[in-house]
């Protein structure tokens, strides 16, 4: 049987990765509008990840014994300054992400539950790559500058490598 407390943290987890996917989603919708197709198959892909990990922590909880709480949704935003600014806020985001992650982590060691902790491995590697991926894409954005030709190449690069990406659900 979950702790209170374990399964509050828990929940709270559910509601960020559920208020990620929406984020990503409004990253995805926007960058579609700009033309930016392979960007935007990225990060719906990217959003479908987090509905993932949101589900998984779902169904962890009631395998636990414990009350998942399906959170509202929080409205992202609609539009976006820049396509660098999509994955500077991404970034600023997964950073959030980890250290929510992190606070699982630690709560599951002070209340001994080695379960859980066990669980959220899962999730600290996942942050890592998913840090780590954010900063190699950010890293070619400022490369790239305004070079229409590069961000061309760019865009399509991104598409490829959604192509080239495993299921994370299916991990
Ligand atoms: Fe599920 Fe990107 O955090």
């Amino acid at each position: 049987m979950l702790k209170a407390k374990i399964e509050k943290a828990l929940n709270k987890q559910v509601e960020l990765e559920a208020s990620s996917s929406q984020f990503y989603l409004s990253m995805a919708s926007w960058t579609e509008s700009q033309g930016l197709t392979g960007t935007s198959t990225f990060l719906y892909h990217h959003s479908e990840e987090e509905r993932g990990h949101m589900l998984k922590l779902v169904k962890f909880i009631n395998e636990r014994g414990g009350k998942p709480v399906i959170p509202a949704l929080v409205k992202p935003p609609e539009t976006f300054n820049s396509i660098k600014s999509v994955f500077e806020s991404l970034l600023e985001h997964e950073l959030n992400v980890t250290d929510s992650i992190n606070n699982v982590v630690d709560l599951c060691l002070s209340e001994k539950d080695y379960t859980t902790h066990n669980f959220m491995q899962w999730y600290v590697s996942e942050q890592l790559e998913e840090e780590a991926l954010a900063r190699t894409i950010l890293d070619k954005l400022k490369m790239i500058g305004n070079d229409k030709g590069g961000l061309y190449m760019f865009d399509r690069d991104l598409e490829l490598m959604v192509q080239q990406m495993p299921n994370e659900t299916q991990k």
